[in-house]
């Protein structure tokens, strides 16, 4: 493998030479390309969960050293994903993973905001994980979902739909993504936003797709909920939401009832992974020093030259793609910046499923389906061809990934 030189390649060449498991991969000849799916663990986020373990554990609350650090760590935490996302002003709640963060949290909501007539607006770009606990709460209640379509040209949101909920008003919910998963489309959130506060209604950001590869700025997206998954972005299995202060303080959780009534931990409900919790605070720190700062804002950064230097191999991977005859991508025109690094592509004569069952014989590992996007699926119309093929590329891939994957298609025909 050849050292890459400039400064996006110079860090992921780092990152790659601090995730065990890509380098393990190496050795036997793989390409991971399943990171919009769970990307791999870089070693600062594995040592911490077991440094954790071993200097003895304890409950929160409790009266003993180890309890003392389950508290920092908990507390370092949270000041790090603030850090991370711009998000003062916000409450870092920590669950199991990002689907039932948003369950607790639409429960929540409906609990306080659902009546019959009741509005959830939702975007067909949309993993369901960011629509079912919004609407399925709602629906309860007597109310509704309004779907906004997507372009199946420009891949953007149809304004004549955010135009008509906003003229049907009683808009309770507007969710929707800050990248989508299967695709990799960035939509312009600000007319969202804009819809939200003219109807009084909370904005919710998934941005479990989006943070791996451009970590927003929460105060200018403006959602009032951002919800993300540490195991997307090089950590353990730990789900994140920020809920805007005002918002959470106000928000009738489901909670045992001596639980704190303010603060994240009215909706933390039980223990939390804290050794999970250590490891997210690591792998923040972890990629900081990539650029020399171990704190929020250094991972950032890194994630942003990483995100770039994935646009660059985006770049050379649509470009053979599209010269194979026998291909299909999904998107990637246009500017740069309006796609994360996620190519969806389908291939003629073969379901997706063959494609990556083809593709894994030669240590390439794409993902194949729907990815819970069922909307756009339906709307690209591979719904009943078995979805998409889907190539996520990580910090951690190289042009020789690139190259792999590329020579592994091409065995498939033009
Ligand atoms: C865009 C998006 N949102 C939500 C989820 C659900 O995340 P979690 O597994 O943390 O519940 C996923 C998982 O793939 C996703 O890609």
């Amino acid at each position: 493998m050849t050292v890459p030189t400039g400064t996006g390649a110079e860090i992921s060449w780092q990152l790659r030479s601090m995730t065990p498991a890509v380098l393990h991969g190496e050795t036997r000849g793989w390409s991971y390309f399943d990171g919009p799916s769970g990307t791999q663990m870089i070693s600062p986020a594995i040592e911490a969960f077991a440094a954790f373990a071993r200097s003895g554990l304890s409950n929160r609350h409790g009266y003993s050293p180890a309890g003392d650090e389950t508290e920092d760590v908990v507390a370092s935490a949270r000041a790090q994903l603030r850090s991370l996302l711009h998000a003062e002003g916000y409450h870092v709640v920590f669950g199991q993973n990002m689907t039932s963060l948003a369950f607790s949290l639409g429960h929540a909501l409906a609990r306080q905001r659902g009546r019959e007539g009741a509005r959830v607006v939702v975007t067909e770009l949309e993993h369901l994980a960011n629509v079912d606990p919004w609407v399925q709460p709602f629906s309860d209640r007597g109310g509704s979902v309004h779907w906004l379509r997507v372009d199946p040209e420009s891949l953007t949101l149809q304004r004549e739909d955010i135009e008509r909920a906003e003229s049907e008003g009683g808009v309770a919910v507007v969710a929707a993504t800050g990248a989508a998963n299967a695709i990799g489309v960035v939509p312009d959130l600000a007319p969202l936003r804009d819809l939200a506060s003219a109807q009084g209604a909370v904005f919710v950001v998934d941005g479990v797709h989006v943070v791996p590869h451009a970590p927003p700025d929460l105060a200018e997206v403006g959602a009032d909920i951002f919800l993300c998954s540490a195991y997307k972005f090089y950590g353990p299995h730990v789900g994140v939401a920020l809920v805007r202060e005002s918002l959470l303080e106000d928000l009738p959780a489901y909670k045992v009832m001596p639980a704190p009534i303010s603060g994240a931990e009215k909706l933390e409900t039980g223990s939390q992974n804290h050794e999970g919790i250590a490891s997210l605070a690591a792998t923040i720190a972890g990629l900081g020093r990539l650029v020399g700062s171990s704190s929020g804002e250094g991972a950032r950064e890194a994630l942003q030259a990483l995100g770039d230097r994935e646009g660059d191999l985006v770049e050379l991977l649509v470009e053979e793609l599209r010269s194979m005859s026998n291909v299909r991508v999904f998107g990637h025109e246009g500017k740069r910046g309006a796609f994360v690094a996620t190519v969806a592509f389908t291939v003629a004569g073969r379901t997706p499923s063959e494609v990556a069952e083809a593709l894994r014989r030669d240590g390439v590992f794409v993902t194949a389906g729907d990815f819970y996007a069922t909307a756009l699926a339906a709307r690209l119309g591979v719904d009943r061809t078995g979805g998409f093929v889907r190539a996520g590329l990580a910090g951690y891939t190289s042009e020789e990934d690139v190259r792999h994957l590329v020579e592994s298609v091409k065995k498939l025909g033009r």
